[in-house]
């Protein structure tokens, strides 16, 4: 017998997400999977989509991802729907929205997830391997905030000013940069700066933007960081995807109201917010220099700085 949605709950956990309609784009796996069942169980409604594409975003013969984990949804007690949509069209992402209107007719959280990876290093990567990523990453992004938002706009002008949010899915790539993954460490910086400038323009409509950089066993890493990843015989998996749910629900639900624009780090327990770009050093000379002159300011503001992140997988 499925279980009834309170049996479900993480135990003693309030259904922090009680009533609202929440999209997960790429959910048919991994990440996205765990949250849109962390969404279900916490009292959404839960449109599950995903293309159902290889890792490397090739078209594969099991098509039929989101229909899987609406099944799982549904078999906890919870509700629902599927989307197929690729999110990176825009007729995609226009259709991915309105299948949650019209469907439950409300929507309260879009969570940017999907994507895939064409690793290479840069000398050897494809122009097309490049266009790929970007678009899914970046354009998968921006589409359907594009269309959520839209929709936000006009219930906030007819008066009905949502406690709406968006949670985008960064990675340390994007932060930090890592070798050997060049078009995807630009896909996901440019999320976290987008992520920065949706929360500003989408204040006004009642919608709160923020994003993620996730680390989690699933295809994308289970291969390459195996020995990071590999679940323990016993105790706590620390990387099992369904560790950075909680965080995504707890920021796509109403209990977050304040917190937007902010960039988090989710791994195993750890919650860990994230300071960006900010000034360091300066030299001001209050008139052009001379470029032999840069030399030593240059030197100078460097030794004054603290050690910038490393980059993933740099050598030594
Ligand atoms: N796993 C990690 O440790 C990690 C680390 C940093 C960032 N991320 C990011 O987390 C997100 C989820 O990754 P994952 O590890 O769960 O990978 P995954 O491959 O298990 O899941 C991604 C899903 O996105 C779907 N998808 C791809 N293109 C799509 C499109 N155009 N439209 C709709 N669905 C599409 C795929 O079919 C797949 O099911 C990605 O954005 C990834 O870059 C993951």
């Amino acid at each position: 017998m499925p279980a009834t949605p309170s049996e479900s709950r993480a135990p003693g956990g309030p259904r922090i997400a009680e009533g609202r309609v929440v999209v997960v784009t790429g959910a048919g796996r991994g990440l996205g999977r765990a949250h849109a069942l962390a969404f279900a169980r916490a009292g959404a409604r839960v449109v599950v989509n995903d293309l159902g594409v290889g890792l490397d975003g090739s078209a594969e013969a099991d098509d039929a991802p989101a229909a899987l984990v609406a099944d799982e949804i549904r078999a906890l007690g919870g509700e629902a729907a599927v989307s197929t949509d690729d999110i990176a069209t825009g007729e995609g992402a226009a259709h991915l929205v309105r299948t949650a209107l019209d469907r439950f007719g409300r929507l309260d959280t879009l969570v940017n997830n999907a994507g895939f990876l064409r690793d290479r290093m840069l000398v050897n990567l494809d122009e097309d391997d490049w266009d790929a990523v970007i678009r899914v990453h970046l354009k998968g992004h921006f589409l359907p905030m594009k269309h959520a938002a839209a929709h936000w706009r006009t219930e906030a002008k007819a008066g009905r000013v949502p406690e709406a949010r968006v949670v985008n899915t960064s990675s340390g790539a994007g932060l930090a940069g890592s070798v050997g993954q060049g078009n995807y460490s630009a896909a996901k910086a440019g999320i976290a700066a987008l992520t920065l400038v949706a929360a500003e323009e989408f204040a006004p409509y009642g919608v709160q933007v923020n994003a993620l950089a996730p680390a989690a066993r699933t295809r994308m890493t289970e291969r390459t960081f195996a020995e990071d990843m590999a679940a323990p015989d016993d105790g706590f998996d620390a990387m099992a995807p369904d560790n950075v749910s909680p965080l995504v629900v707890y920021l796509g639900s109403a209990a977050s109201h304040g917190i937007t624009g902010r960039v988090f780090e989710a791994e195993a327990g750890r919650v860990t917010l994230m300071d960006g770009w900010r000034r360091a050093a300066q030299a001001d000379k209050g008139a052009r220099w001379d470029p032999s002159e840069l030399d030593m300011a240059v030197r100078g503001l460097v030794a004054k700085s603290p050690e910038p992140e490393r980059v993933y997988g740099a050598r030594g």
